[in-house]
């Protein structure tokens, strides 16, 4: 098949297929924004050929409006509002709304949709034996894997997915208790009794008051903490069709309940690929300690032969500067001033890799970026979470951006179950021989 070339015209693209002399037109789909698309969907009915793309590089897996990325630009908009618009104007509940619906909602529209959530932050007191299950020392992911799997074993009553009332259940319940679920993994871990949520509370000081109040003493809320955790889970909420999403959609496709869709979600987020980056970069500053070790670790990050690569650094759809690192790393400086920490080791190293990795030649080409990742550990570090808890929190605040599109994945009517193909490379047909004649 010849490299393509596009019609005179923006609706249809013409495929060349040397082997037949045969021209294949094939309709060009253009969104609101952002690339047009080839439609294939009737290429293996007209040519007997499929597409082969693994890791999705040039293929787009559904039609959207929840969130749009611009990459080149470094541009990330949820339901059209620049993410920094959100930060600046909105928080977590409105984005969460907004990201549900489709619009922010009003005075009113946002108190209700408050009480809502806030009803369902507690869990089944038979939940938490599922945590003393646990060893001590599980890592909070592989806990909140497991514990949101099953919530489908407790709440029966929201599992028919064909039902709007249902759904929406569904996704309250799992909006309002993944906080619930995370704070307890890290109480047990750490061997002390879970905290209650307190309704009278917003959604982030919930966190904290979950996460680090005793009921022994009086935990007092820092509005500077609850300011940074707001913003950490404004710019985590969603991020059009990343990995996680995407599993979201995939396992969902099935038919399956929500509860085991958004396990699976967490399942994916954990990997240091996507989500787990968070973690493995705090790791990764431990790694280096010091800033005369920069130059050793960017050449390892360089060598082909080297599996290590820099942890929060590089995106799939960013080719410019992430937008979400920009805001984490403003709310970074900010933080710590209000926290009165003059000098962190982790944000002046952090500093100083983005520094001189921007400045290499190597990350230049690949159009190599700081993403999100690399400063939202240093906040995260500098709030008091320890490091196993960066990608639960990322899973709290990214579950509403997780139900939204499955919420859109059931409602489409064009919905297919997901089912790639392959390219077969194993062997071809041959005789199963007796087992005195195998060698
Ligand atoms: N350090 C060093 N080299 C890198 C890095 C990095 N962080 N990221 C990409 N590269 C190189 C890579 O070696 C490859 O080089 P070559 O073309 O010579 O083989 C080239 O850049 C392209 O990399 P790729 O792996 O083919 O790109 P991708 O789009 O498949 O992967 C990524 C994107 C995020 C998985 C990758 O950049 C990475 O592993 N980054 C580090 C982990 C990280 O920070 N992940 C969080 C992503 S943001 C959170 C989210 O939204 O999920």
């Amino acid at each position: 098949m010849n490299d393509d070339n596009r019609s005179g015209r923006n609706d249809t693209y013409t495929l060349t297929d040397n082997r037949h002399g045969q021209q294949v037109e094939l309709p060009v789909a253009a969104g609101t924004d952002g690339y047009q698309v080839i439609d294939i969907r009737g290429l293996y009915d007209r040519t007997g050929l499929l597409t082969y793309d693994p890791g999705f590089t040039s293929t787009c897996s559904c039609e959207s409006d929840i969130s749009f990325i611009d990459g080149k630009q470094g541009i990330l908009r949820y339901r059209g509002y620049d993410v920094e618009d959100l930060v600046a104007r909105a928080d977590y509940m409105d984005v969460c709304y907004l990201l549900l619906f489709g619009d922010l909602p009003n005075a009113e529209h946002k108190q209700i949709f408050r009480k809502e959530i806030t009803y369902h932050t507690m869990l089944h007191e038979q939940i938490y034996y599922f945590f003393r299950g646990f060893r001590r020392d599980s890592h909070p992911m592989a806990v909140l894997c497991g514990v949101v799997g099953a919530l489908s074993a407790f709440y029966h009553d929201a599992l028919d997915i064909t039902s709007p009332a249902h759904r929406t259940l569904a996704s309250y319940r799992l909006i309002a208790k993944m906080p619930t679920i995370a704070a307890a993994a890290y109480r047990f871990s750490i061997g002390h009794p879970p905290v209650y949520p307190d309704n009278s509370l917003t959604f982030g000081e919930n966190v904290l008051h979950m996460m680090f109040s005793e009921p022994t003493e009086d935990y007092h809320i820092d509005p500077a903490m609850t300011r940074a955790l707001e913003r950490f889970l404004i710019v985590h909420a969603d991020h059009e069709q990343g990995t996680s999403t995407s599993t979201v959609r995939m396992t969902g496709s099935s038919g399956a309940n929500p509860f085991a869709c958004i396990a699976a979600g967490v399942a994916s987020l954990w990997g240091p690929a996507h989500g787990g980056a968070n973690e493995a970069g705090m790791v990764m500053l431990d790694q280096i300690g010091s800033k005369d070790r920069i130059p050793e670790f960017l050449a390892r990050a360089k060598d082909p032969n080297d599996p290590f690569r820099l942890m929060g650094f590089g995106h799939r759809v960013y080719q410019s500067i992430d937008p979400r690192s920009r805001i984490m790393r403003d709310t970074c400086h900010e933080l710590l001033e209000e926290l009165g920490v003059h000098d962190d080791p982790y944000l002046d190293l952090a500093l100083e890799l983005e520094r001189r990795a921007l400045e290499d030649e190597y990350f230049a080409e690949k159009k190599l970026y700081p993403n999100m990742n690399f400063y939202s550990g240093i906040i995260l570090r500098a709030m008091g979470f320890p490091r196993s808890m960066f990608t639960a929190l990322f899973a709290v605040a990214r579950t509403v951006g997780w139900v939204a599109h499955w919420n859109e994945m059931i409602e489409d009517p064009t919905r297919k179950i997901s089912r790639p193909r392959q390219l077969y490379t194993g062997e071809s047909k041959r005789p199963v021989k007796p087992v005195q004649e195998r060698i």
